[in-house]
């Protein structure tokens, strides 16, 4: 993965960030999935009033995906543009995160300074039974 394309992608996660639905937390998100016959797909985080059936980001576009009929992924990116400090992925998104990319599939997040963290699938998720048993 070239880092002029993870930069591309990532701008496409920034991008989509303003298209958040986050009135409560005025926390946007924005996550670009690179599908492997290099369709981008796009997602954000989507909140409600109940607080807790807010879904995030990176669910929203691999379910998206998903519906498209993509299953195979090479490359996620995930903006935080509201904050300064580069945001993980929450427990919930790496678990659905694991389930369709592998462990060497990279994964960049960054927020609206100019650090940017560079893993993977498998550093987010580490010791995940699907990714062992294909070993
Ligand atoms: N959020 C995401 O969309 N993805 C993450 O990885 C972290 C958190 C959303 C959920 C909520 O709408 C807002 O960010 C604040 O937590």
């Amino acid at each position: 993965m070239a880092d002029m394309q993870m930069d591309a992608l990532f701008g496409q996660a920034r991008e989509a960030a303003d298209k958040a639905y986050a009135p409560y937390s005025h926390f946007r998100v924005g996550a670009a999935l690179l599908c492997e016959d290099g369709t981008v797909i796009t997602g954000v985080n989507v909140e409600n009033r109940s607080y807790g059936l807010t879904i995030c980001a990176e669910r929203n576009a691999i379910c998206a995906a998903v519906a498209k009929g993509h299953q195979r992924f090479k490359a996620l990116a995930i903006s935080t543009p509201d904050s300064t400090e580069p945001v993980g992925p929450c427990g919930a998104c790496r678990q659905v995160i694991g389930e369709f990319m592998a462990a060497n599939v990279p994964v960049r997040f960054a927020g609206s300074g100019s650090k940017k963290i560079d893993s993977t699938v498998g550093e987010l998720l580490p010791f995940d039974s699907l990714h062992e048993l294909k070993k």
